[in-house]
């Protein structure tokens, strides 16, 4: 598997931004707020590769993701395909460059039209983007894609409500596939899925990435996915990414307070670590991104900071000052590659915290 320093860049984001307006009042809808959503976010993904996007409900994964494919635009940050900055482009210009990047939804129940058939909704990309099929050769291209992802060709003329919810996303996965992207953004393809048939999806998008080198953004809630799939892992906080790295280094070199506390829910393939390792709960909610904490986002669930406070003292709130007043940049740790946004990231071993 590619190790992150190696192969050609696809996708590069560089302090990615995206703010929602808080409008209030019934007459005037004034702006009172922001939500932000995506804060300030950077990212790389190279060709055959799987970036894991993990965080709580509420991050900014999905916000991310649609900026990637273009429903959303940015409020700042760059966003470049194959080294060509999007945002500067001419809308045509734009929607060739968009092909190369599609996104598979969560939801395969929703997200396909109920009164169109199978071989219309995989074949409504050529409409959009006439030159991936040619005329006469396009419901061969649709019975090709059934073929691919595993279903029947003979049923491009069924409708959705007469497969079952694994089916219904291979026939996203076809959609997405019919314009020959590059890059796949999948959002969550296999949350809302039977755990039986997660298995059976994820098999096939491994076996599609390695027959056509597709690079995947996969955004996922279930770490046991992310780590079973990914090579780069990033984990999202609030709208910033606190820790990222190769899965190795995020799974078991874990450097940020944040990340330590997913991971330790996660069982471990080592039943000897399984069984020294404590897990880390985290309390209360994911604060608002309306109005996202001073400093360190984290500051007020970390479990790191009252430890460190109580060493060095702290804020009397018992935090300490740094990470309620300076906001941690992503800094290098150790190895290459490996980022991680804490004041006190050499304190997150798993001496400190993951044994008793
Ligand atoms: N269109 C929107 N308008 C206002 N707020 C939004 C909009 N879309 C998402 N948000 C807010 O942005 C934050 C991030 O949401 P989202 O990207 O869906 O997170 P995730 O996918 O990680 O659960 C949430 O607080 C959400 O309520
Ligand atoms: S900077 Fe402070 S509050 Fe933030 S994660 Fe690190 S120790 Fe916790
Ligand atoms: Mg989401």
């Amino acid at each position: 598997m590619p190790d992150g320093s190696e192969g050609d860049v696809l996708l590069q984001v560089d302090d990615l931004v995206k703010y929602y307006p808080v409008r209030r009042g019934v007459v005037f809808k004034r702006t009172v707020g922001q939500v932000r959503a995506v804060d300030g976010v950077s990212l790389t993904l190279r060709r055959g590769q799987t970036l894991g996007l993990v965080g709580e409900s509420g991050s900014g994964k999905s916000t991310l993701a649609k900026l990637l494919v273009g429903v959303e635009a940015p409020t700042s940050g760059r966003i470049l395909v194959e080294g060509v900055d999007v945002s500067g482009m001419k809308r045509a210009e734009r929607r060739r460059l968009r092909r190369t990047i599609q996104l598979i939804f969560q939801d395969p129940y929703t997200s396909l039209n109920p009164r169109m058939s199978v071989g219309e909704i995989v074949g409504e990309a050529f409409a959009i983007h006439p030159d991936a099929a040619p005329k006469g050769a396009r419901t061969k291209a649709v019975r090709e894609l059934l073929d691919l992802v595993g279903l029947n060709p003979d049923h491009l003329n069924r409708y959705p409500h007469q497969f079952s919810g694994g089916q219904r996303q291979r026939i996203g996965i076809a959609r997405a596939l019919a314009v020959k992207p590059r890059i796949l953004i999948c959002d969550e393809p296999v949350s809302a899925l039977d755990v039986s048939i997660q298995g059976q999806v994820i098999n096939l998008l491994e076996k599609l990435q390695d027959e056509l080198g597709l690079a995947y953004l996969f955004i996922a809630h279930d770490l046991s996915v992310v780590r079973h799939i990914a090579d780069q892992v990033a984990v999202m906080y609030l709208g910033r990414t606190a820790e990222t790295g190769t899965d190795v280094q995020v799974f078991e070199q874990t450097r940020h307070p944040y990340s330590r506390a997913l991971m330790s829910a996660v069982p471990l393939p080592d039943p000897t670590l399984r069984d020294t390792r404590r897990p880390i709960v985290l309390e209360g909610e994911v604060p608002s991104p309306a109005a996202p904490p001073s400093g360190c986002r984290f500051h007020t669930r970390c479990w790191l900071a009252p430890i460190v406070a109580g060493r060095e003292g702290g804020d009397g709130t018992g935090v300490p000052s740094v990470c309620s007043t300076v906001q941690p940049e992503l800094e290098q740790q150790e190895a290459s590659g490996h980022l991680a946004a804490c004041h006190f990231a050499a304190d997150v071993t798993s001496e400190a915290v993951g044994h008793d």
